[in-house]
């Protein structure tokens, strides 16, 4: 008997997976027996060729999808060009985002626009689209990337919470209008995970800021990018079928206090 856990024979979507959390969730959708995986990045280089190698020593057919995530044309071809593929799309996952520290009244109005844009413009067109692609197939699973800061507003800047609490909220209106087509739509709230978006916004940190931060987190460590993708393939597993609408944070125990 195959696990409720196990993703084998199912195909999935992964934004902003070249490196990162994106690529700890990869690998992790891949360990848990997806053998089909589109990746949907803006970039191509080293740090993406490293990632689909590591996939494909493990058995994975690769789809890589080069685009801006917020562009409507990126979302339909990669969602086209995976069914076509394919023949399906049962996982979606919205992981691609941007963090630009900054003060609030330093932030300037393109930024805003930048960082509402790919954090959750994206998110709301590939579950229209992906989410078109698994009505027409009977189901699928959508994660969204959101943060700690999608509840305590943060410290990265206002542009950041507000996307990713926005993010919850798309979470939550989509678990509840698309259950009926058997789509379940959950969110991950990471707090710090290493990876180079952390490792640029500590850069900008004086070194006690750095320490206060990671005195707050009481496991005492960072958290890794595999450490969020193993939640994400239970989220996306038939072992979460009744699980839908729910933010779950990954935070070494920080929670949103
Ligand atoms: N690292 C953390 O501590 C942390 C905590 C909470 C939430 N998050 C969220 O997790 C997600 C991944 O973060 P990370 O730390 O791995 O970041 P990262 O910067 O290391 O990786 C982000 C990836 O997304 C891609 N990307 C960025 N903009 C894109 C766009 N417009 N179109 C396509 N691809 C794009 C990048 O090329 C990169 O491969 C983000 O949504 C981030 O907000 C991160």
């Amino acid at each position: 008997m195959i696990a409720q856990t196990s993703l084998a024979g199912k195909t999935a979507l992964v934004t902003g997976a070249a490196q990162g959390i994106g690529r700890g969730i990869a690998l992790e959708l891949a360990a848990a027996g997806c053998r089909q995986l589109t990746i949907v990045d803006l970039v191509g280089g080293p740090e993406l060729r490293q990632t689909v190698a590591d996939l494909e020593t493990g058995g994975v057919e690769v789809l890589f999808v080069q685009g801006d995530v917020s562009e409507t044309a990126t979302a339909t071809q990669a969602v086209d060009q995976t069914v076509q593929r394919w023949g399906r799309l049962d996982i979606v996952v919205n992981n691609a985002g941007i963090a630009r520290p900054t003060t609030f009244f330093e932030t300037s109005d393109e930024q805003w626009d930048q960082v509402l844009r790919t954090n959750l413009r994206s998110v709301f067109l590939f579950m229209k689209y992906g989410g078109l692609a698994m009505r027409e197939q009977g189901g699928g699973a959508i994660v969204n990337m959101s943060s700690i800061s999608g509840i305590t507003g943060g410290s990265t800047g206002p542009d950041y919470g507000a996307s990713k609490a926005g993010v919850i909220a798309l979470t939550k209106f989509g678990a509840r209008r698309l259950a009926e087509f058997g789509i379940r739509v959950n969110a991950v709230a990471p707090a710090t995970i290493n990876t180079e978006m952390i490792a640029r916004n500590y850069a900008t940190l004086p070194p006690e800021e750095k320490a206060k931060r990671l005195a707050a987190i009481p496991m005492g460590r960072m958290g890794e990018p595999s450490e969020v993708g193993r939640l994400v393939a239970f989220l996306a597993s038939d072992a979460a079928s009744y699980v839908t609408g729910e933010t779950v944070g990954v935070t070494g125990g920080r929670m949103s206090s």
